[in-house]
């Protein structure tokens, strides 16, 4: 399976921080946004990762992760090997992922929002994944800042529906899914929304619609770190982690 991280977009929620870097490369607590979800997939056994971003940020993005020299891969003990991919204007998650489709080649992939921390180990969903797409669901408190679940009463995602103005459930997607190879035929005429963007909403939307789509709850922590609060939610988090770790370490 191969893994792709999108780091493009613009980060206007962030600025002015972002007027100077990337969203992605921002520290948070011990390290930058970005090595979360490299160690995540690697963490999970994925040893070809690409990165999708924005032009201007490439030189950065090799200075800081290079061709993967510094992740094992859990399979060989070797080092993994990260590749980039451009996006030249941020035209939406689902053309990221449409951008990875010969890196992808014929087999299946996870797809890593950059901007999503997500504690939940995922190795065994993505060991077992066979066909048609998984999709990770938390209960949050503000479900009008992302895709939004409908589930039928077996549980089963029934519609998801993009930042919607009055969500039906409090259960968001969280930017991480796993996708078999039919997801670039699916994508194939996809329109732009409303908000002039190709949405990945839109593409899990055609999975439920062939029955094909998984959904499973997280338990663990998950911060999408695109405003200033979760940025520093999520590096407290991380720092409070590492201080139990140590003491851990120590006792
Ligand atoms: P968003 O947070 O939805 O968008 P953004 O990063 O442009 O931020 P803002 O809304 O503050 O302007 O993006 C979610 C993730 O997807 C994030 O990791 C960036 C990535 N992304 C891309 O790689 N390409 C894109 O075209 C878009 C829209 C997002």
């Amino acid at each position: 399976m191969k893994g792709v991280i999108l780091a493009g977009g613009s980060g206007t929620r962030l600025h002015p921080l972002t007027k100077i870097t990337n969203k992605h490369l921002l520290p948070l607590y011990d390290k930058p946004v970005i090595f979360h979800a490299v160690e995540k997939l690697v963490n999970a056994g994925i040893d070809r990762i690409m990165i999708v971003l924005s032009p201007q940020y490439l030189d950065d993005f090799v200075s800081v992760l290079g061709s993967g020299q510094d992740f094992k891969s859990k399979n060989t003990g070797h080092q993994i090997q990260i590749v980039y991919g451009i996006q030249n204007e941020p035209r939406g998650v689902a053309e990221g992922l449409w951008l990875a489709k010969d890196f992808v080649g014929t087999e299946s992939m996870v797809l890593h929002l950059g901007d999503n921390i997500i504690e939940d180990d995922i190795s065994e969903d993505i060991a077992s994944f066979k066909t048609g797409a998984k999709i990770f669901l938390k209960e949050v408190s503000d479900p009008e800042r992302f895709g939004v679940a409908t589930i039928n009463e077996k549980k089963q995602v029934v519609e998801i529906i993009e930042k919607p103005k009055n969500p039906k459930t409090n259960l968001a997607v969280v930017g991480i899914y796993i996708y078999d190879n039919s997801v670039f035929k699916k994508m194939e005429g996809q329109p732009k929304s409303d908000r002039g963007e190709y949405e990945i909403t839109w593409v899990n939307n055609r999975y439920i619609e062939e029955d094909e789509l998984k959904s499973k709850n997280i338990q663990g922590a998950w911060f999408d770190v695109g405003n200033f609060d979760s940025l520093l939610n999520a590096s407290n988090y991380m720092k409070e982690k590492s201080i139990l770790k140590n003491k851990q370490a120590t006792s």
